[in-house]
């Protein structure tokens, strides 16, 4: 695993803007795999700005979100769906046939988990992934489990993950209890993974999946076993 330091937020989202710039000159129609929550969002701003300026074109790329919760429509302001929306595919008026991410509201969920890797395999698999990492060692919504699950599934929330998510909701109660995320299949398959961590409360998940051995515990140590991970980090998670 490469690692690069990053003195703060902004040169961390820049320099990932950089390397997912260079994946899409060299592949215009690559597809990404896309995470959400807090770390993502200077780089999907930074690549914005690059496509609309003429720097880059992301009118081509497909992008296929890692997760979404389940019990939240489109609409909902803290869905993922509306996040890739606000955060970035309206920025980049994205072509909505190429934008993809499970839907938490489907009525026979196990169905929209195939549909889910299906879709992926039909795109060919992800070309860079963009992780960011759970202060528990989640990568996605695959939380820490007693084994690492390959296929997209339904995961129930572990309670440290609902409450790290609950800073985004009214109250704990509103913070969904399950979500729909691609397996640890779908994430070892991608040709290259860009794992983004900002922030000291990142330190210690960091330090476990470079270090620990790997386990299903803490579902980031499998990254371990990719053969093309970049990790930007910033030196407040670095420790
Ligand atoms: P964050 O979430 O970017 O909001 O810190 C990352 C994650 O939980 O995977």
């Amino acid at each position: 695993m490469e690692i690069l330091r990053a003195t703060d937020y902004q040169v961390l989202s820049n320099m990932a803007a950089e390397i997912v710039a260079r994946e899409v000159n060299s592949k215009p129609d690559c597809v990404l795999g896309l995470a959400t929550g807090s770390t993502p969002i200077g780089l999907y701003k930074q690549l914005a700005q690059l496509h609309n300026t003429g720097k880059l074109s992301l009118s081509r790329i497909y992008g296929i979100n890692l997760d979404e919760y389940v019990g939240l429509s489109a609409e909902h302001k803290l869905s993922y769906q509306h996040y890739m929306w606000y955060n970035f595919y309206n920025l980049i008026k994205a072509d909505a046939r190429h934008v993809n991410i499970p839907n938490g509201l489907a009525e026979d969920l196990k169905k929209e988990c195939e549909r889910y890797d299906a879709v992926i395999k039909s795109l060919g698999g992800i070309d860079l992934q963009i992780l960011g990492i759970g202060a528990n060692g989640h990568i996605g919504f695959n939380e820490p489990a007693e084994v690492f699950i390959k296929n997209t599934h339904v995961v129930q929330l572990h309670e440290s993950t609902r409450k790290m998510n609950a800073r985004f909701f009214d109250n704990m109660n509103q913070v969904p209890t399950s979500a729909i995320t691609i397996g640890i299949g779908a994430i070892m398959r991608a040709k290259k993974i860009l794992l983004l961590a900002s922030g000291h409360d990142k330190s210690t998940a960091l330090h476990k999946m470079l270090h620990s051995d790997i386990t299903p515990q803490i579902p980031a140590t499998i990254l371990q076993l990719h053969s093309n991970v970049t990790i930007i980090a910033d030196e407040e998670s670095l420790g």
